[in-house]
């Protein structure tokens, strides 16, 4: 049990003697001036100062005030002990935070039942206060469990849309790889435009659900061996809406990015592109991004019908597309960010032994399954390359 400490300051020694007999059960301090008395409450705080007012230096009063607007000091009761007995002077006691006034000479009955009146007061105002705190940091620690259950049920939601995502990508017998280089290619390309990791964070993962919009396509279409006809084109060209649909309504922050780049990615610049037919920046940045990313990709690499196209032709058609089918100041990025790019197509490469899903930038927030990716049944021109 905590025992209580009193300050006692006065500048006549027979008072500090006094009051030290009369308060001898509790522990004490006694000190001479004002300045001093400060000092000390300040280092160790007691848990009561009996003060005189009338001292050298210092006065009580002016004590009292430094002691109140200091929250080292603040919540100490100060009894005044004084022979100032006017109610002026009294008054003053309290407006400078006084908790009581006693005049002398005194009643040493008065002194000691005041005191241990404080005192006790002080110790219920020390258990709240404690109490207090004891609540608030559990609600703390409570509101950070809560918080991380949110973020965890969140990070799983993502995760479960991601896989959909995925999912979308097995829907033709490709390497599984295109995804992941392209997500890859777009984080390279937003670095590039001076992106926060975070916001890369978000794009990468956003960029693996772009083509979530193929699930409700049929398969007879997706895996068709030769040419679609316009019909089938016609069909092919509703997954940026049907993905946009399946990714609508979320408060994920991901799920709204990938919302857009779904919808998006293949608008084109010049306002030729699908299902919108948006133009310049009406079209989202994501969807600019990914749209050179997907595009490219499709045309680096090898597919039972189609030979890859030599990378500097990729390039060069990429660059050749600038202000029609693209962004010219993605594709700028694009140019700036080519090595990493490179590197991407090389690590990722569809005879790579890298998963798939291994993030080169990131340590993944999500666990990724391995996945196969989609490509456009046909590709004869730059128009049919991504899909
Ligand atoms: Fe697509």
């Amino acid at each position: 049990m905590h025992s209580p400490e009193i300050l006692i300051v006065d500048d006549t020694p027979l008072n500090l003697d006094v009051l030290s007999s009369l308060l001898a059960t509790f522990r004490l301090r006694v000190v001479g001036d004002g300045a001093t008395a400060l000092r000390m409450a300040q280092q160790e705080p007691p848990d009561l100062i009996l003060l005189d007012v009338m001292m050298p230096g210092l006065d009580g009063f002016e004590v009292c005030r430094r002691l109140q607007a200091d929250p080292r000091t603040c919540e100490i009761p100060v009894i005044f002990i004084t022979s100032l007995g006017d109610h002026e002077n009294e008054t003053m006691g309290f407006e400078v935070g006084g908790v009581d006034y006693i005049t002398k000479p005194f009643n040493p009955m008065v002194v000691r039942a005041r005191v241990q009146t404080h005192l006790e007061l002080k110790a219920v105002w020390d258990a709240l206060r404690d109490e207090n705190a004891r609540l608030e940091s559990r609600v703390e620690a409570r509101t950070a469990e809560l918080q991380a259950a949110l973020d965890r049920l969140r990070e799983s939601a993502v995760d479960t849309v991601l896989r959909l995502g995925l999912a979308a990508e097995y829907k033709d017998d490709e390497t599984g790889k295109h995804v992941m280089r392209m997500a890859h290619y777009a984080v390279a390309v937003a670095r590039q435009l001076g992106w926060e990791v975070e916001d890369l964070d978000r794009l990468f993962h956003a960029a693996l659900m772009h083509d979530i919009g193929k699930l409700a396509l049929p398969d007879s279409i997706l895996q068709k061996p030769g040419p679609l006809d316009a019909a089938e084109w016609a069909i092919v060209k509703r997954h940026p809406i049907l993905g946009a649909r399946i990714l609508s309504g979320s408060d994920s922050d991901i799920i709204q990015l990938a919302e857009a780049v779904a919808l998006t990615h293949h608008e084109k610049w010049d306002g030729s592109g699908y299902p919108h037919g948006l133009r310049a920046e009406d079209i989202p940045l994501v969807g600019r991004i990914v749209a050179i990313c997907d595009v490219f990709d499709a045309l680096t690499v090898r597919r039972p019908y189609k030979r890859a196209f030599p990378l500097d032709k990729a390039f060069s058609i990429v660059r050749q597309s600038s202000g029609s089918h693209f962004d010219p100041a993605v594709v700028q990025a694009f140019f700036a960010a080519e090595s990493e790019v490179l590197r991407v197509h090389h690590r990722y490469g569809d005879d790579s032994p890298d998963r798939p899903l291994t993030p080169i930038v990131f340590a993944a927030r999500v666990a990724h399954p391995s996945a196969p990716h989609f490509l456009a049944p046909e590709i004869a021109s730059i128009d049919d390359t991504s899909v």
